[in-house]
């Protein structure tokens, strides 16, 4: 196992490119994607993983940015929403407004994308248990359930 101590120069694959940064072994993907990588689509929010604001996909799987550590993403492939720009999920909630403020969308959009590529007849019940995991406090959620119902057609 490697071991990292003080700044440390590593290589991140991310939206498909690699880039190499110095990092500190304590820094969080999601500081590293906003302030070393300019990738400000996933967004500070709760910063405790209770919002889902920062989550981006690593090996294809959502997580949530704030609680992974830059070197755990190391030979990993990391997609930001970003790297989805030409996605139905993306598409779909430009179409069906699915925002307000907008400061949840990357996030949603980035969990939609992982719902339908994980579950893509997921029902009613399957959206609304994964989408839980993300929070808006502007939109009362229809125009977002509308979004993902959207990107779900569009996508079959
Ligand atoms: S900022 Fe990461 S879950 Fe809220
Ligand atoms: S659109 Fe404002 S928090 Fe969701």
């Amino acid at each position: 196992m490697i071991s990292y101590s003080g700044y440390n120069s590593v290589e991140l694959f991310v939206n498909g490119e690699n880039w190499e940064v110095i990092i500190k072994p304590s820094e969080t993907l999601l500081s590293i994607l906003r302030d070393k990588i300019g990738l400000t689509g996933p967004k500070v929010g709760c910063e405790n993983g209770d919002c889902g604001a920062c989550t981006v996909l690593l090996d294809g799987q959502p997580v949530k940015s704030c609680l992974v550590l830059g070197v755990e993403a190391i030979g990993k492939s990391v997609v930001t929403v970003e790297g989805l720009h030409k996605t139905e999920a993306q598409k779909a909630f430009v179409e069906e407004g699915g925002f307000q403020c907008g400061y949840c969308t990357a996030g949603f959009i980035v969990n939609t994308y992982a719902l339908l590529e994980e579950i893509p007849d997921a029902n009613v019940s399957e959206k609304v248990e994964w989408l839980s995991s993300n929070l808006c406090r502007c939109t009362g959620y229809e125009n977002i359930q509308k979004a993902v119902d959207s990107a779900q057609r569009m996508k079959k």
